[in-house]
């Protein structure tokens, strides 16, 4: 579809009127109609009404006048952005900041912690985000003292983390839902953990947040960030939480710049976020509340449990836990030309990954897809 048809597509096209549920998501969503889509763990594709105000935008800041502009008076749209994420994992507004991405912000909780400094140790584990892996990598080179515990069997073993952590354990620092095979990680158990130790928690929530309930005190959780273009439905943004009483005293600030002097988390900010990721926060996070998390969560386990179930059969083995709470699930399988061709001729699209002795594939399903999308999936992969 050119672009001229798609701001048609658009602007004809009703967007889920509040409260509408996930079985009429799918007409949000053009791109489901077009490609077998089941790759929202690498991006999730935009809905209509998040696509509609960023068009909004832009052409109000390319033709002008700026109507668009009175949102941004006295931090307005940011200030409801804030809120409905923080309505999100039950934090407090105050308590969220906005951070270009995830990755940023998990630098900034290990710099603002002095780890280093104070002699204190990071543990983390093999089934977090490898771009992570490789910044601790980087950090234990540099004499930051690193710990990081192994899968077993796609899980991570608490007995594993316990012999880990000591009394120098500063950060236990995981991904919530592993983007290596939707592990979910116990949050409760791991703050308990690193609490008694006199220690932190830090999770990386980019594949949990919009996917998955967060409540940020009954789990526990220290430090918080994720991106919005997975399971947030879009807009380059991102978030980071640091509850108030962790806030300057703890987690020390250490960037600086025009927009560090707000209060609450906002004083991990450095430069003005991106006005155009926060109009789409700002619909993408409505979008999500009025779905329900828990109500996606039930619809993408649901998908996710038959794909877990059948692929198995047809030769694909499952390396996600069976049963786990999450939109992700990893196979492993022989033949990866093969089934690359299989994917391409059903106009499949999922994250695969070619290997010499044998490959796997990241399938993810979202709020658009449904029964019938897994089944043609199946069906083409088992042919
Ligand atoms: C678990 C996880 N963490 C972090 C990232 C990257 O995050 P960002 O680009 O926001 O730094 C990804 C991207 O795939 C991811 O899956």
């Amino acid at each position: 579809m050119k672009r001229r048809e798609f701001l048609g597509t658009a602007g004809m096209a009703a967007a889920a009127p509040a409260g509408a549920g996930i079985e009429s998501a799918r007409r949000d969503f053009p791109w489901a109609e077009r490609e077998l889509y089941l790759n929202s763990a690498t991006e999730h594709p935009l809905p209509l009404p998040s696509a509609q105000a960023m068009e909004r935008y832009i052409r109000s800041i390319t033709y002008g006048p700026d109507a668009e502009r009175e949102k941004f008076e006295n931090n307005e749209l940011q200030a409801q952005v804030r809120a409905l994420f923080a309505n999100l994992i039950h934090a407090k507004p105050s308590e969220i900041g906005f951070v270009p991405a995830t990755q940023i912000a998990e630098n900034l909780v290990l710099d603002g912690l002095e780890i280093q400094q104070s002699g204190g140790n990071v543990v983390t584990n093999d089934l977090h985000y490898g771009g992570s892996l490789l910044m601790y990598q980087k950090r234990k080179a540099a004499g930051l003292d690193v710990r990081v515990v192994q899968n077993r069997e796609g899980r991570i073993r608490l007995s594993d983390v316990e012999r880990a952590v000591d009394r120098r354990t500063r950060l236990i620092a995981v991904a919530l839902v592993s983007n290596v095979n939707g592990y979910l990680e116990d949050a409760k158990a791991l703050s308990a953990l690193a609490h008694a130790h006199g220690g932190y928690l830090f999770t990386d929530v980019i594949q949990a947040a919009g996917a998955v309930p967060i409540d940020v005190r009954a789990m526990g959780i220290d430090f918080l960030a994720c991106s919005a273009y997975k399971w947030l439905m879009g807009g380059r943004f991102g978030y980071l939480y640091v509850p108030e009483e962790l806030q300057g005293s703890v987690l020390k600030p250490k960037q600086f710049g025009g927009r560090s002097s707000q209060p609450g988390a906002g004083r991990y900010q450095v430069s003005t976020a991106s006005h155009l990721g926060c109009v789409c926060q700002h619909e993408s996070l409505q979008y999500i509340l009025r779905l329900g998390v828990g109500n996606i969560q039930a619809h993408n386990l649901k998908l996710n449990q038959r794909l877990r179930k059948e692929l198995p059969r047809a030769g694909y083995e499952c390396l996600t836990p069976f049963g786990a709470a999450t939109p992700i699930s990893t196979f492993r399988f022989q033949n990866g030309e093969a089934v690359r061709k299989k994917l391409q001729r059903a106009g499949a699209i999922v994250t695969l990954r070619l290997g010499e002795k044998d490959s796997q594939m990241r399938v993810s399903p979202s709020v658009f897809n449904h029964l019938g999308d897994i089944d043609r999936f199946i069906g083409a992969l088992a042919g």
